[in-house]
Order: C-alpha cells, then sequence, then structure tokens
C-alpha cells in the first residue's frame, strides 16, 4: 500500500498525552514563576528534565518487570527522586504545588485548533496515554479538551505501560477501528518508533529537534509541532 493510500484509510487520530498534548515542563516551570519558591529559579529546567527522564525510565522498569503501579504513583515517585537529585527534597509545600500543577498541566497552544481541524474533517480523536484515568480526566477539563476528543484510553485497563502492544491493541478494541485507520501521534521518540512497529501509520511530533531513535519501527512523518497535522488527512 503507498502511503498516499494509506493516508486515505484514515478515520482515527490518537494521541499520546504526556509531551504531545500536554506540556510536562509546564509544572516545574509555572512552580518557578511563583515568589513562594525563590530555589526553583535556577533548578526547575533540570527539575522538570529529571522528573521525566525518570517518570519514563520507571514506566518501562515496571513495565518489563510486571510490577505495575498506576502513573500517578510512578509521577510522585519521580518527582521524589528529582526533587532529591536537585537539592530541593524536604520542601511539602514545593512537592505539593508541582504535583497539583501536574494535574492541571497546560495544553500546548496549537492543541484546540488542530484538534478543532481534525474534528471538522471528521476524524475520531482520542488520547491513549500511560496516564490514569483521573489525571488525564483532570489534564483534557483542565484544558477545555473535553468536546474535542472523542475517547481518553488509559494503560490502567490493561495494567502494563507502553510501549506494550497491550496498550497500542486497546485502539483497535475500545474505538473498533482498524490498525491501517489509525494516525498515531506522539512527541516521544520512543513511542512513535514502538507505534509504528506495531503498525500504526506515526506522527513523530519533535519539539525538541531530538535525533532519531534508532528502533525496529520508524515514524512515517517527523512535525516539529502538531500545527500541520491535519495537512496528514488526506480523505
Ligand atoms: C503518555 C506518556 C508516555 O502520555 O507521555 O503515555
Amino acid at each position: 500500500m503507498t502511503a498516499e493510500n494509506s493516508a486515505k484509510t484514515i478515520t482515527t487520530c490518537v494521541f499520546d498525552a504526556y509531551g504531545t498534548l500536554f506540556d510536562v515542563t509546564a509544572a516545574a516551570r509555572e512552580a518557578a514563576e511563583s515568589p513562594a519558591f525563590p530555589a526553583l529559579a535556577e533548578t526547575w529546567q533540570a527539575l522538570a528534565a529529571n522528573w521525566r527522564d525518570k517518570q519514563v525510565g520507571y514506566s518501562w522498569l515496571r513495565a518489563v518487570t510486571g510490577d505495575h503501579c498506576d502513573f500517578w504513583q510512578l509521577t510522585q515517585d519521580a518527582l521524589d527522586y528529582a526533587l532529591e537529585a536537585n537539592g530541593l527534597e524536604g520542601d511539602a509545600a514545593l512537592r505539593e504545588r508541582l504535583l497539583q500543577l501536574y494535574w492541571e498541566l497546560s495544553a500546548y497552544p496549537e492543541v484546540p485548533a488542530v484538534l478543532s481541524a481534525l474534528k471538522d474533517a471528521g476524524m475520531t480523536t482520542a488520547i491513549l496515554s500511560n496516564g490514569s484515568p483521573d489525571m488525564l480526566n483532570g489534564a483534557v477539563s483542565s484544558a477545555g479538551l473535553n468536546a474535542l476528543l472523542d475517547a481518553t484510553l488509559s494503560v490502567e485497563s490493561v495494567g502494563v505501560f507502553k510501549p506494550s502492544a497491550k496498550v497500542y491493541n486497546l485502539v483497535e478494541t475500545e474505538l473498533n477501528v482498524a490498525k491501517s485507520e489509525v494516525l498515531f501521534v506522539s512527541s516521544n521518540g520512543w513511542d512513535a518508533g514502538c507505534a509504528a512497529a506495531y503498525g500504526f501509520e506515526t506522527a513523530w511530533i519533535n519539539r525538541l529537534g531530538l535525533p532519531q531513535d534508532r528502533l525496529h519501527g520508524t515514524p512515517q512523518h517527523t512535525l516539529p509541532d502538531l500545527t500541520t497535522l491535519p495537512s496528514l488527512i488526506k480523505r
């Protein structure tokens, strides 16, 4: 099947949540803007990076070992590591504020218009995320995206994190679509690569200008942000 033919079959756009729709650095950045946490002024970027790196790393380890916990627990574990790595452990108010901000992360600015354009084009839109259902509902609601998403799928229904095939398979079973109808969208190179290997047409949103991950699958599309995503959908 040619790329052009496969693009014509796309009916469903499925998005990773954290880093793709929601800005995972926003919690540390917004806390750093508060006079209550002056220590964050110089460390928020390192804190945000450590937090995210550990969160993703712990998710892989838990998937490989079979010791699943939900993503909210894992997010707190990763934050505790990151706080200590940056000399910020023991600041209970900061920890509480960062977790509160994570619950209501900002969406990237282009997200509402892109989802609207996809809906106008007749697409089914959904999230497929490691996030727990409560976390995802909190983020979707606070970003005002409820009306623009048809479904929010959490790994909690299969009890294992990405990139397990059980997670990608949720799209077919929960949305009743074939793999070939799906455009999967993720800013995480590893998620995009593994979703491509699974069999989805995949767009990697390379917001940070990173090298492409060398994996067993390769995304068909690479975009700097979501803005031009609707142009990939040719019907
Ligand atoms: C997610 C993480 C991987 O939302 O960003 O699933």
